[in-house]
This record gives C-alpha cells, structure tokens and sequence, in this order.
C-alpha cells in the first residue's frame, strides 16, 4: 500500500481509504453484516489506515462499528467523521452547522466511536444558513482542546472554498470516470494551495464495477434510487467505451492523479477488497 500527505496535515493516509457508508448496511442492498465487518477489519492488514464515516450512515450504526473494530488500535488507524446532517425519531434528516449542534455531534461521535479524538473531522454538507467563518470558529475552538486533530470539508462550492482554505487540510467531493465536475475548479485550487482531496464515490456506487448491468433491480431502500446516474438510460453506452475491465479503467483514472490524496471505496465483501488491494498495487 502507498500512502500520501494529506494537505499540509501530518496525517499519512493510505491511497485506498476505506469508506463505512454501507458497512452500516443502511440503505445499500446485498449487505451481510458479519460480512462487512470482516471486510472492515480485514482491510488494516491489507494496509488500509483511512477510515472514512459519518454519523448519519446508518444514523450512528457506522461509526458504531467503527469504533468496536479498532478500538485496541485506535492509534494505527485515522478516523475522519463528519458534522452537519442529524435525524430524527422519524429518520427525517436536516442540516444543521450551528455551535450548539456541533458540540452535540462531536460528543455522540466520540462515544460512538470510542475514541477522545477525531483525526479529520469534516463538515459534511452546507446548511446554506450558518455563516461559514462561523463554523470554522467552532472547529478552532475543538482543535485548541485537542478534541479533533484537522479539520476537513466536504461538497462545498469553490466560493466557500477560497473563504476558508487557510484553516482546512483537506475537502471530499465525488470524482469518478463519469462524474469529473471537480476538474474545472475545485481539483486545480486543491494543488495550487495544498489543499488534501479526497475523492467519493470512485465506483458510481457500484456502476463501475463492471458488475452491474442495465437489468440490475436495486431495492426499495436503496439510496442508489436517487442517484440520476442510474437512471441516465444512455449511460451503458458511454460506459461500453470505457477500456475492460471496467474497474481497473476506474480505480487507474484516480490513482494516477498525483493531486488525489485518497480514493474512498464502500466494501462489504472480502473479495471486493483484495480486488481493489490488487489493483491499486498495479499501479
Ligand atoms: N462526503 C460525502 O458526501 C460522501 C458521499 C458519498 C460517499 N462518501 C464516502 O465515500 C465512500 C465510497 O463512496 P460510495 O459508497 O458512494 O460509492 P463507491 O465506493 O463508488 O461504490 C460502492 C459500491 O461499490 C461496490 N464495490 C466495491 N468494490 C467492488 C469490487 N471490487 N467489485 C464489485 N463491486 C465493488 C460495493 O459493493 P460491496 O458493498 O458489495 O462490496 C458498493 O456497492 C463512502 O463509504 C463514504 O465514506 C462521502
């Protein structure tokens, strides 16, 4: 496994960085719990130390996981969580980026996950109504007691971006072979000013794994429902021009990219994981 800077951060992250959203089984059809957690655990001997999670996967059920996998290794591994989405008994979810909620966050995370520190923790979405340099306060404050070593964002605009590049060490945005809208801005302000970039969704969510077809039923629940990739009815055409195997073409285009600091990837399966281990030591 390589293993990159993250930013200006002394944190070293594994180029394959290990993404929790569907560990919690939460909204991702086919997940056997006592599957994923294999994989989870599994993927620290592959080399994997970058863990990525947030509260809202499995409202807690992920960074619960999380956090009973590597708690006799908590300090091998680098946990990066995020802030900003809550839910209620109801599972109805608001975003929310005030002082007060993220002081309740930060401590449901923490004993979530088992841990007195955050390595990277990451504001998860714009609320567009918090004043953004407010909440840069906010996190300054929990960096000045030790709570969270770095703070890092995720899916905001370049404008905010430029506002607060000074005080991040990384932002996570979605980048794969179909989906490069990050190019034209964010990707080149993220070299020019060392800015970490972690790139989501590095398979479509599964698309370009090479193992879904224009056939493939996804359940009621399945967040892949509201994704407009899977509904682009053209988008088996583009993907037939795409070099096979499919995933080797997916995995390649983000590591070969030098301003990439990690790929997350969502894996359930041990296979999946050795095959992507694999790949990613091709290249
Ligand atoms: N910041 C944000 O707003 C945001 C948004 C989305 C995601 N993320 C982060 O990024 C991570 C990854 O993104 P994602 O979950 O959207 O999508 P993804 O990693 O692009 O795709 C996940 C899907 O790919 C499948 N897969 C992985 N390796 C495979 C292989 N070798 N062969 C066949 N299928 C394979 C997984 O299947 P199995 O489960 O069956 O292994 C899973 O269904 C998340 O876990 C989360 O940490 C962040």
């Amino acid at each position: 496994m390589k293993y990159n800077l993250l930013g200006n951060s002394d944190l070293k992250v594994s180029r394959i960085g290990f993404g929790c959203w569907a560990t919690s089984k939460h909204g991702w059809k086919d997940v056997n719990l006592n599957d994923a957690i294999k994989t989870l655990e599994t993927s620290f001997e592959y080399g994997i130390n970058f863990y990525d999670t947030a509260p809202i996967y499995g409202f807690g059920k992920s960074e619960e996981i999380l956090g009973n996998t590597f708690k006799s290794i908590r300090k091998d591994i680098i946990i990066a969580t995020k802030f900003g989405l809550r839910w209620n008994e109801f599972g109805k979810v608001t975003h929310n980026l005030s002082r007060d909620s993220i002081m309740y966050e930060i401590d449901a995370s923490l004993k979530r996950l088992k841990t007195d520190y955050i390595d990277l923790y990451q504001l998860h979405w714009p609320d567009y109504k918090t004043d953004i340099i407010e909440v840069i306060d906010t996190l300054k404050d929990l960096k000045s007691q030790k709570i969270i070593r770095h703070i890092g964002v995720s899916n905001l605009d370049i404008n905010t971006l430029e506002k607060i590049s000074p005080f991040i060490v990384s932002t996570q945005n979605k980048y794969n072979l179909l989906e490069k809208d990050v190019e034209k801005d964010i990707l080149p302000f993220c070299k020019e000013k060392n800015i970490g970039f972690i790139a989501y969704s590095p398979l479509a969510q599964g698309l370009l794994s090479g193992k879904i077809d224009n056939t493939y039923k996804f359940s009621k629940n399945d967040i892949r429902r509201f994704n407009p990739l899977f509904k682009d009815k053209e988008l088996f055409n583009k993907i037939e021009n795409i070099d096979k195997p499919l995933i080797n073409s997916a995995l390649k285009f983000l590591l070969e990219k030098k301003e990439v600091s990690s790929i997350l990837i969502s894996m359930t399966k041990l296979n999946h994981l050795i095959e992507n281990i694999k790949i990613a030591e091709s290249i």
